[in-house]
């Protein structure tokens, strides 16, 4: 009773300082917004601090935002030369609940922009989907990623959310995806897609691959990245691969717990493109047997390879990365006497340990929290 008062003075302090925190910060230069509107009552308004700002980041604080509903059906021509003025690039939209009909009317509004880069993460999609556009009439995007976003249409969303889009998009990522099956017959092809990334699905695994890799939808990938992937061997990739007729030059399984193709499992035949395999952060005690015989770039850093291989194991390559790999390593500890220590050299310890989470997904909040 007797610190009642005192509290009480403090009370106007308190109140200032939570009525000056805006949620919108803007950088000297106008180039990158950030907004985070956790307030019961958010200040909406404050995002038009972020009007001339070339990369905006918008946290909806886990609120529905289905109040933006009765705004959804404007004609976008209204508004359409405000849009077309903005400079924004690179756009992030996360934490909120959002109905797909809104979706479909942000998207549209968007048509108008010169957005390139859209990141959708941590978001509930709600309600069934508006009604096809008749022409596609959403952003030229270059890339799409979508980070632990979720769909009440189920496998169907991917074929929705592309009928929006100009085509033209380069990379797609697409991280804790529940579910990452997609419905193949109507998903519309992906001509200039060059880079699909679908790591940090811990239980995709080689058949979830199968289903999601709709075959010859990606008639234009290079790169297929699979890091913690839940991917135990490479010749269950090359299988998918070989059913979905796709064909990339880089192809990236780290930091999946690989094992040894079963002896009798089917023979597969990479694609004659393949020329860099990433293999790192792997668990691997020995080269996988079957990889391609030949190879510009290996990467086998970090394993737990005891010696060093033998040419006859390894497919034939002109850059080929063992560092981190016991046998290298006379500090690391000697499974044999001490199998606990299973023979992680140290230096790559921090790494094998996050293996939940892959580099990317790391790298990516890093850059999230950009303020
Ligand atoms: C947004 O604000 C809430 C509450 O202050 C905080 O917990 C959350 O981490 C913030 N989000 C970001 C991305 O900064
Ligand atoms: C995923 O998004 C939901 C909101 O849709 C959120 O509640 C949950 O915390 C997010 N999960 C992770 C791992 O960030
Ligand atoms: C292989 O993957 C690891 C970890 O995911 C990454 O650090 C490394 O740069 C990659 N190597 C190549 C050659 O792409
Ligand atoms: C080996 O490949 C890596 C990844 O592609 C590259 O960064 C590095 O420069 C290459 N090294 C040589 C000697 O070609």
């Amino acid at each position: 009773m007797v610190r009642a008062p005192r509290l009480l003075l403090l009370l106007p302090v308190l109140c200032v300082s939570e009525i000056s925190l805006e949620p919108c910060e803007v950088d000297d230069d106008d180039f990158r917004c950030f907004c985070n509107f956790t307030d019961p009552q958010p200040e909406w308004s404050s995002a038009f601090q972020c009007i001339s700002a070339v990369e905006v980041e918008i946290h909806g604080g886990g609120r529905s935002l289905e109040q933006f509903l009765k705004g959804a059906d404007t004609d976008p021509k209204e508004y359409a030369d405000m849009v077309k003025a903005l400079r924004l690039r690179r756009l992030t939209v996360a934490s909120a609940q959002v109905p797909a009909v809104l979706v479909g009317a942000f998207l549209r509004a968007l048509g108008y922009s010169r957005l390139k880069e859209l990141t959708l993460q941590d978001l509930e999609v709600t309600g069934a989907a508006p009604p096809p556009p008749l022409e596609t009439t959403g952003p030229a995007l270059s890339t799409l990623i979508l980070r632990n976003v979720s769909w009440a249409t189920g496998g169907a969303w991917l074929t929705e959310l592309h009928q929006w889009l100009k085509p033209g998009l380069k990379v797609l990522r697409i991280a804790q995806a529940h579910p990452l099956a997609f419905s193949c017959a109507q998903l519309r092809t992906f001509p200039a897609l060059t880079t699909l990334d679908l790591s940090d699905n811990p239980r995709l695994g080689e058949h979830g691959l199968t289903a999601a890799l709709c075959p010859h939808k990606f008639p234009a990938l290079r790169a297929l990245v699979l890091r913690n992937a839940g991917i135990e061997t490479p010749n269950g990739v090359c299988l998918a691969m070989a059913v979905a007729g796709v064909q990339p030059q880089h192809l990236d399984l780290s930091r999946n717990s690989l094992r040894a193709t079963a002896p009798g499992a089917p023979g597969c035949v990479w694609p004659s493109t393949l020329n860099s395999l990433n293999l790192s952060f792997a668990g691997l005690e020995q080269v996988p047997k079957g990889l391609p015989a030949r190879l510009s770039v290996l990467d086998l850093r970090c394993n737990r390879l005891n010696r060093e291989p033998r040419p006859e194991e390894l497919p034939k390559v002109s850059n080929l990365t063992l560092d981190g790999n016991p046998f290298l390593d006379p500090e690391a500890p000697n499974y044999q006497e001490d199998p606990t220590k299973s023979g992680v050299v140290p230096a790559c310890a921090h790494s094998a340990l996050a293996v939940g989470m892959s580099g990317t997904f790391a790298v990516l909040q890093r850059v999230g929290g950009f303020v």
